[in-house]
């Protein structure tokens, strides 16, 4: 048996750790534990996630949540060290670029314990995103890479990282979208928040570089009060953006929108259940661009760069910044009806964590 810790700490890395755990425990030559760091613990940014995607009750949580990038991740490592010596385990997988990521994975290799990274080889080349930062040194200290898109192993490769630890294996959290896509589909939500199909929009916005900065902030409030004046949004707040808007005073601009609906963060299926069916999304998370591409809904990024480039390249992604004059063109495409198809990029097939699971037996079968 391949013994394999595997770890989830905030929100975006539970889609992607649904289907490792399903696969893994569906694998008989693998045992798979769950650990949570708790760096995301409130019922809306977790737990929902784990009862609406089926993941296993994790077998520890090291409840370690808030601080700084530096605390955090410090606190975590701290309090994963014990644990991981405690399982011992072959290997530790981890997801994503979240400071969960990069901490636990340090901990790993300090152990000796190989490690692995699934979603490996994005790079936004933005050096001021935590992010960035998880995803270099993750990368740079793992022992098996598996990459969602062809960009990946590119970039891998021109940091020397390339041969056989280093796989396309598509998205996994694709795999969780097609599994509850029907389902999701179902549900009332569009009803319970009156809302009709095709013709409303979604906001999502919690990166620091837009919330904790006014003036960004407010550049984005006045476009989203002109793009509330034609349809309405709906916006579920992340708490840390619901912070900072009341510490800067936005909140109550927010509250006075007619046509904007804020609500709490969402659960999975009702979220993805809006997004499907919405007109457009206008977002600065990784992820979204990435279900809106395979959804085929117009996603209009608050960011100036993407490290999912296959996004913009063949899906339905655009890299607006904070500017109205690039927002409202891209914008009056979808109005128009102009805006292009999506091409759902390879692998993205909904069996990416079954060759996870493929490669790590086969690798360890010929060590
Ligand atoms: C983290 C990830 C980011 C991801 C995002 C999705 C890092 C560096 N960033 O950012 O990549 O896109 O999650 O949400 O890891 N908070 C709560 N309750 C929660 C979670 C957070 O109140 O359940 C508040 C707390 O005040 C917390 C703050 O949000 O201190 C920031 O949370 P944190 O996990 O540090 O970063 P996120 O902004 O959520």
């Amino acid at each position: 048996m391949i013994k394999v810790l595997c770890i989830a700490g905030a929100r975006p890395n539970f889609m992607k750790i649904a289907p490792i755990m399903r696969a893994f425990h569906a694998h008989p030559e693998i045992e798979p534990f769950l650990i949570h760091t708790g760096q995301h613990y409130d019922e809306k940014m977790s737990r929902l996630f784990f009862d609406e995607l089926e993941i296993p009750k994790p077998d520890r949580n090291l409840g370690v949540h808030g601080g700084t990038p530096t605390t955090q991740t410090a606190a975590i490592m701290q309090a994963f060290e014990p644990v991981c010596k405690e399982y011992n385990p072959d290997m530790v997988l981890v997801v994503g670029d979240v400071n969960s990521t990069v901490a636990c994975g340090l901990t790993a290799v300090h152990l000796g314990i190989p490690l692995i990274h699934v979603e490996a080889g994005l790079r936004s080349r933005d050096r001021t995103m935590p992010e960035e930062i998880n995803r270099i040194v993750t990368d740079s200290i793992s022992s098996l890479l598996f990459c969602s898109e062809p960009a990946g192993i590119i970039n891998l490769g021109k940091e020397g990282r390339f041969g056989d630890n280093v796989y396309h294996v598509g998205n996994v959290m694709i795999d969780t979208l097609l599994t509850h896509l029907e389902k999701a589909k179902s549900l009332p939500t569009l009803t319970e928040m009156d809302v009709q199909p095709g013709n409303y929009g979604v906001m999502t916005l919690h990166r620091p570089s837009n919330v904790d900065n006014p003036e960004t902030f407010a550049r984005i409030l006045d476009i989203l009060d002109k793009v509330q004046s034609q349809y309405p949004v709906l916006f579920p707040i992340h708490p840390r953006t619901r912070k900072t808007a009341e510490n800067f005073g936005l909140f109550d601009r927010m509250r006075k929108m007619p046509n904007l609906r804020l609500t709490e963060p969402l659960g999975y299926l009702e979220f993805l259940n809006l997004n499907a069916h919405a007109k457009f999304v206008m977002t600065d998370s990784g992820g979204i661009q990435e279900e809106l591409t395979v959804l085929d809904v117009p996603c209009l990024t608050l960011r100036e760069n993407t490290e999912r480039p296959i996004t913009c390249e063949q899906g339905t992604n655009v890299l607006v910044g904070s500017d109205p004059d690039r927002f409202f063109a891209a914008f009056n495409k979808i109005v128009d009806g102009t805006f292009r198809k999506t091409t759902v990029p390879p692998l993205w097939d909904g069996k990416a964590a079954d060759r996870i699971a493929y490669v790590i037996t086969t690798k360890w079968a010929s060590r």
